[in-house]
């Protein structure tokens, strides 16, 4: 077909299809392929590239999720834009080298964001966001508390804070986290605006621009965010069952000096993952042994509703290698934004600086009303209530899952934490292909390529089963299974019914 030279680098670590995705991509953007053009078939196209087909099939259901394309059932696929003149949509993967380092000096990518917020619109089953749900605050404990501190406070409560945090606050987290096993001073607590501050902080304090960051890939979004806006690069090491891959960071660190690694060694997200006890000693010795601090998120930690608890990183570590961030967001009251960090020495003042220099202090008024719930035990009763109930819902996201779900389609079972990590067949529509089609039958959850440093997990979903009540989990998983029959019978002269098991895309 004349200007379908597209290269293939068969030597480079990025997947043949994104290569091809990158190839059409650009042609149509230049103008060298027109809309309405049609392409050809994928069986053609991959027997005349030498590629295999599911390669091209994939190609082509991205970039129709992307609106580059259109299908028409019988008749083929179609360029479905003008040129842009060179002005691309947000890409994060134009080069092999933007793979993992991702050095554009734009602003958090924002475009599959943008799509996700059309999911807040009312009478949309939301399974796409990651915040508890709304009815499990405790708000008439929350009023309380807000009034007793100003009765007590009075305009005490609501002038700058020292930047370290409300003291009692910052003794009540020391209490709080040596129940987990961490040991530390209250002096070592840093209270923040969240756990995103806490790692913004973290970042800030630690690492200069144009440095690395190892993550987990995929990894929690938030922190890519800030890698990005810092213009901090971030090299992401693929998972296992048991979390980030020991045997491809050692080899990441043999080569290369990173500032930080970022895990969540518990309830990943969006993996729902926990890191095994043996594997969190590895990764201790790991990081020891290459002189890299491990930045420990703990934000799920105490969402567990099954099984038994491991202690987290910086209880296990003897060498000072661990910074661990945390919060009474997810567990309690996101919007009052109580975060923490623990770190010793250097670190601690290095992250005092940062915040002073960020925002002064975190809001006296939340921090003290926080701290009140504590002291009522409002946050040990919030816990054993929401997991509870998030057990229930757990379990009625494993029997919809079951239902409605395509076959060929693989999810986890996590024991605690909010999440459903879900892959679809790559037989079939990817994951943003379907977030538009359910997104028509007032159903949303997150796309999976966003948690990715290097844009993979087209195929990938990320459900927030806590948002929802059971018999709208049944509701909302019954449309998405329709949403992805309705699309795979539209297409499904493109889609792939041979070579399932060898499409080993991630
Ligand atoms: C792993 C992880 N860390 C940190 C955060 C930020 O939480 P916070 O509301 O405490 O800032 C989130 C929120 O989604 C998260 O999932």
């Amino acid at each position: 077909m004349p200007g379908f030279n597209i290269k293939i680098n068969r030597e480079s670590e990025e997947p043949i299809y994104r290569q091809l995705i990158q190839g059409i991509r650009m042609q149509i953007d230049s103008g060298t392929l027109s809309a309405g053009t049609r392409l050809p078939a994928s069986r053609d196209l991959a027997k005349q590239m030498d590629i295999s087909r599911i390669s091209v099939v994939n190609a082509y259901a991205e970039l129709r999720a992307e609106g580059y394309l259109s299908a028409h059932a019988g008749r083929g696929t179609f360029v479905a834009r003008e040129a842009r003149n060179g002005n691309h949509i947000p890409s994060r993967s134009l080069s092999p080298a933007s793979q993992h380092h991702q050095d554009d000096t734009a602003l958090p990518d924002s475009s599959l964001r943008d799509m996700m917020r059309l999911a807040r619109r009312p009478g949309v089953i939301n399974f796409s966001y990651g915040a508890p749900p709304t009815e499990f605050f405790p708000v008439t404990q929350l009023r309380d508390a807000l009034n007793t501190v100003l009765d007590r406070d009075g305009a005490n409560a609501l002038s700058y804070e020292a930047p370290e945090g409300y003291a009692p606050l910052r003794a009540a987290v020391r209490d709080y986290v040596s129940a987990l096993g961490i040991r530390c001073s209250a002096e070592n607590v840093l209270i923040t605006g969240g756990a995103q501050q806490a790692l913004d902080l973290v970042v800030q304090a630690l690492v200069s621009e144009g440095q690395t960051i190892v993550t987990s890939n995929p990894t929690f979004l938030g922190m890519v965010d800030i890698a990005r806006a810092r213009r901090i690069q971030t090299y992401g090491i693929p998972v296992d069952e048991d979390g980030i891959r020991l045997d491809i960071l050692e080899n990441y660190l043999l080569e290369n000096k990173p500032r930080l690694i970022y895990v969540q060694p518990t309830f990943q997200n969006p993996t729902g993952e926990v890191m095994p006890l043996h594997r969190r000693r590895q990764l201790l010795n790991m990081a020891c042994e290459y002189h890299v601090p491990v930045v420990e998120d703990g934000v799920y930690h105490e969402l567990r509703f099954e099984g038994d608890s491991l202690p987290p990183l910086r209880a296990l570590d003897t060498n000072n290698g661990v910074i661990h961030v945390s919060a009474f967001t997810k567990m309690m009251l996101p919007g009052m934004r109580i975060g923490y960090v623990i770190a010793n020495g250097t670190h601690f003042e290095r992250l005092v600086r940062v915040k002073l220099a960020a925002d002064i202090s975190t809001s006296g008024l939340n921090q003290r009303a926080i701290h009140l719930l504590l002291e009522r035990g409002v946050l040990a009763q919030q816990l054993v209530r929401n997991n509870r109930e998030l057990l229930r819902r757990r379990n009625a996201a494993l029997v919809a899952a079951e239902r409605h779900f395509p076959h060929g389609t693989v999810w986890n079972t996590p024991e605690g934490g909010l999440y459903l990590w879900v892959k679809l067949p790559s037989t079939g529509p990817s994951a943003a292909e379907l977030f538009v089609a359910a997104l028509q039958k007032d159903v949303a959850f997150a796309i999976g390529n966003v948690f990715f440093t290097n844009n993979c997990g087209s195929y990938r979903m990320r459900i927030n089963y806590g948002l929802q009540r059971p018999e709208n989990i049944e509701e909302g998983f019954r449309r998405i299974g329709a949403a992805w029959h309705a699309l795979a019978d539209t297409y499904r002269d493109e889609y792939e019914y041979e070579d399932v098991e060898k499409a080993a895309l991630f």
